[in-house]
């Protein structure tokens, strides 16, 4: 890759390429398990990267041939085990914080890349991410069940906010492996492509997405996630003030661009792209 590297990080790879940043979970050797210190990490990475203006766009993918194997069964189950619960919780939290909490409000768009195996754990921030491609070799698996324990961490919520219920029930029941076709085909991620096209697949939904408002992008986000559990009534308010938010944030006035170049100038269709932005 020809981007830069941003920050130094021992178990996460960060580069920025053409305002794409690259965030690679770096275990290969552990087929990138989530270890504490890596979640840890990762709540600085996208701290880091959120008020940095050379990234516009995450894109979350593993290095080598994983996406993640999910929480480090060692580092999180055995060597926490002994430990009084609170202390359990609290060496928890990290993950929680980041995969759960910060990835589904994080500011910029986000983009779950999975190149590789898909397991347990690694559902929550796969779910957490805006959007998600996969490759059609990649592997899923809600393995808890093959080794004892139920799809915890909020696994089971990021499945069936995806999944529909036949299906949840079948994979947290069964723990068999499907592929990156099929995860398309159940709405968990948006489209799998073969593992050769991944990348450039990836590269050109992110520059599609650094072409729109990044204000009116992020209120549409937040707002579809936001509706979710609402009544039509509080929906319809939430989104009245939501969209008066994104007018008043938008400095470079989308809307009133939008309308003058279809309305007046007649040079373009919202219907088929978006309006001209000023470079
Ligand atoms: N937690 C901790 N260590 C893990 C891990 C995990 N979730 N997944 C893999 N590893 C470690 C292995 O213990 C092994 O470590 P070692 O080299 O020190 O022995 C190393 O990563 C390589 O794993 P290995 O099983 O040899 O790789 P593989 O390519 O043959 O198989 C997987 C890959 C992902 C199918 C297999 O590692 C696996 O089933 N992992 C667990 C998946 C899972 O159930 N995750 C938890 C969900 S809650």
């Amino acid at each position: 890759m020809a981007g830069q590297k941003f920050g130094d990080w021992k178990n996460i790879d960060v580069e920025i390429e053409d305002r794409i940043a690259w965030v690679t979970l770096n275990r290969p050797h552990k087929r990138n398990a989530m270890s504490p210190a890596l979640n840890d990490e990762m709540i600085e990475v996208l701290d880091a990267i959120e008020v940095n203006d050379d990234a516009g766009v995450v894109v979350l993918t593993g290095a080598g041939e994983s996406f993640s194997a999910g929480m480090d069964l060692k580092e999180y189950f055995r060597e926490l085990d002994h430990l009084p619960y609170i202390q359990q919780v609290h060496r928890r939290r990290s993950a929680w914080h980041w995969q759960w909490r910060m990835l589904p409000n994080y500011s910029k768009p986000t983009i779950a890349m999975v190149n590789g195996w898909c397991f347990g754990g690694a559902f929550t921030p796969l779910v957490g991410c805006d959007l998600a491609i996969a490759a059609e070799e990649a592997q899923f698996g809600l393995s808890e069940i093959n080794w004892g324990i139920i799809p915890g961490g909020n696994v089971t919520r990021s499945v069936v906010a995806t999944m529909n219920l036949r299906n949840a029930m079948y994979y947290v029941m069964t723990g068999k492996t499907f592929d990156g076709k099929k995860a398309a085909e159940m709405g968990l991620v948006n489209e799998a492509v073969p593992l050769a096209n991944l990348r450039e697949h990836t590269r050109e939904l992110a520059k599609e997405l650094l072409g729109k408002n990044p204000t009116v992008l992020r209120a549409c986000k937040q707002a579809v996630r936001g509706v979710l559990g609402m009544s039509w009534e509080l929906s319809d308010d939430y989104l009245m003030a939501k969209s008066h938010q994104s007018r008043y944030l938008d400095t470079e006035g989308g809307r009133s661009q939008g309308l003058k170049q279809f309305l007046d100038e007649k040079s373009f269709r919202p219907g088929l792209g978006g309006y001209k932005r000023d470079a």
